[in-house]
């Protein structure tokens, strides 16, 4: 434990020389901290957080995946260059290793709002949702009827559309072409009494809206369906409360939330006791969540997991939430998980709109989705085209002046095609987070004002 009673009188860099770990340096820092504004978030102290910003890149592409926090790196550093043996055995540096991946899964709980044992980790959102569709299948009778999306990216399709081997009766919702979304209504209309489950995305990697998935899974409950829902999108700019939400099952990727290249898939906990394990004959049904992570979960990588939600309630602290790990709690204050994501909300709202004027300006292009910003509507990932350009034009322009974006379907195969959008190329995308400044946005949109 370093010591140093202000960091006010020395430097981040000098702090971590002394000896300091990212998270130590931090929460001193934090309690020496005065927000001059506690509503607007200090941009200086996230960006500090994020060693990969400090390249000369604008970093546009962050749906595709977030850079890692710097505690993320310490937490899988730490692991590796003290902790690298197998869990499981009697001698204490065992015991601590298994620690330390225990407490992974706790931070994503913690997360998530969700109970012990309900969160699973693998290596990506597409192999827990290929799990998870080959452990409910023995449950369900020959017959029975699953609900997919065009709009979904294909991790929260393909795996359920392969139910369709085994006798499982495919129906697709399909997204509404002038607005991109999907409706509760159409949904309604697919609904039967053989409904198993219904697979929906809570915000589109391209489209960026955010769907009211509660009124989704009200639905499908109303004839005895679960809802499985992929948040891979809406994780990194808003608050999960699984609960709150009414959901059955909800997935995300935390290379894409500030962590490392892992996923979380959180279902109920009577329903994983109903699912099939997919471990070894072995491991018993009531085993969660070891029967649903076959071979275990990257252990470096779940023991670096509390950063995350360590990184986002300092933000809160920061910006004059309680400090919830310093004393008691009356019980009163916002969660400071709240608190962050409702300063994460107003910045990226303020990103969305300065990018989504631009756009709406610019003769021939047409943003895909909503064109309001407001946060309760889209998340800042904006995608759009322009007539008469391939997509694969305009990214390849900005590389020159080291501004990152993307083009493409970015696995929303089908909802490119759905859009008549695939002899374009797809859509142009240009994806936020946080961490992006509005200083960045403006050389965007001098780059695009130079080729669009
Ligand atoms: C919305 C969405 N769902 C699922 C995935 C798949 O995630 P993973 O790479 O963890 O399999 C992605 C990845 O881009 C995504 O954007």
């Amino acid at each position: 434990m370093i010591e140093i009673s202000c960091l006010n009188d020395i430097t981040w860099h000098e702090a971590l020389e002394a000896g300091g770990s990212h998270s130590e340096v931090w929460s001193l820092e934090t309690r020496n901290f005065t927000a001059r504004n506690q509503n607007v978030l200090d941009l200086d102290f996230v960006r500090s957080r994020f060693p990969a910003l400090s390249t000369d890149w604008a970093l546009f592409d962050n749906a595709g995946g977030s850079v890692p926090l710097a505690s993320v790196i310490d937490g899988v550093a730490s692991y590796m260059g003290r902790l690298g043996v197998q869990l499981g055995a009697s001698y204490d540096l065992s015991v601590e290793a298994g620690e330390r991946v225990q407490a992974g899964h706790r931070s994503m709980e913690e997360l998530m709002v969700a109970e012990s044992g309900e969160v699973i980790l693998g290596p990506s959102t597409t192999v827990l949702l290929a799990h998870l569709a080959r452990a409910l299948r023995p449950s369900w009778r020959e017959g029975d009827e699953v609900i997919v999306t065009d709009l979904d990216h294909e991790a929260n399709i393909g795996p359920w559309r392969a139910l369709g081997a085994s006798g499982i009766v495919l129906k697709e919702w399909k997204l509404r072409r002038e607005s991109a979304s999907l409706e509760l209504e159409d949904l309604k209309a697919l609904l039967t009494e053989r409904t198993r489950l219904v697979a929906v995305t809570h915000c589109s990697n391209i489209v960026g809206r955010i769907h009211d998935v509660s009124a989704m899974a009200e639905a499908a409950h109303g004839v005895g369906a679960r809802v499985c829902v992929d948040g891979v999108a809406f994780a990194p700019h808003r608050r999960i409360d699984v609960r709150a939400l009414g959901v059955d099952f909800y997935v995300f990727s935390t290379y894409k939330t500030y962590g490392p290249h892992q996923a979380v898939l959180w279902g109920r906990r009577e329903l994983l006791a109903e699912a099939r394990s997919q471990n070894h004959f072995f491991v018993g049904e009531d085993q969660l969540p070891a029967k649903m992570e076959p071979g275990g979960p990257n252990h470096e990588l779940a023991a670096s997991l509390p950063a995350i939600p360590e990184y986002l309630e300092s933000l809160a602290t920061h910006h004059g939430a309680h400090d919830w790990a310093g004393g008691a709690r009356s019980g009163t204050e916002p969660n400071p998980l709240d608190r962050a994501f409702e300063l994460i909300a107003t910045h990226e709202r303020a990103l969305a709109a300065r990018v989504l004027e631009f756009l709406s300006q610019r003769q021939g292009v047409r943003v895909i989705g909503p064109e309001s910003s407001d946060a309760a509507i889209r998340v800042p990932t904006i995608s759009f085209v322009a007539e008469g350009r391939h997509a694969s034009e305009i990214p390849t322009a900005l590389d020159g002046e080291k501004v990152a974006i993307r083009w493409g379907d970015f696995y929303a195969k089908r909802a490119v095609q759905s859009l008549g959008l695939q002899s374009a190329g797809g859509v142009i995308r240009i994806s936020m987070v946080h961490y992006n400044t509005l200083d960045e946005v403006d050389r965007l949109i001098r780059a695009l004002d130079r080729c669009l």
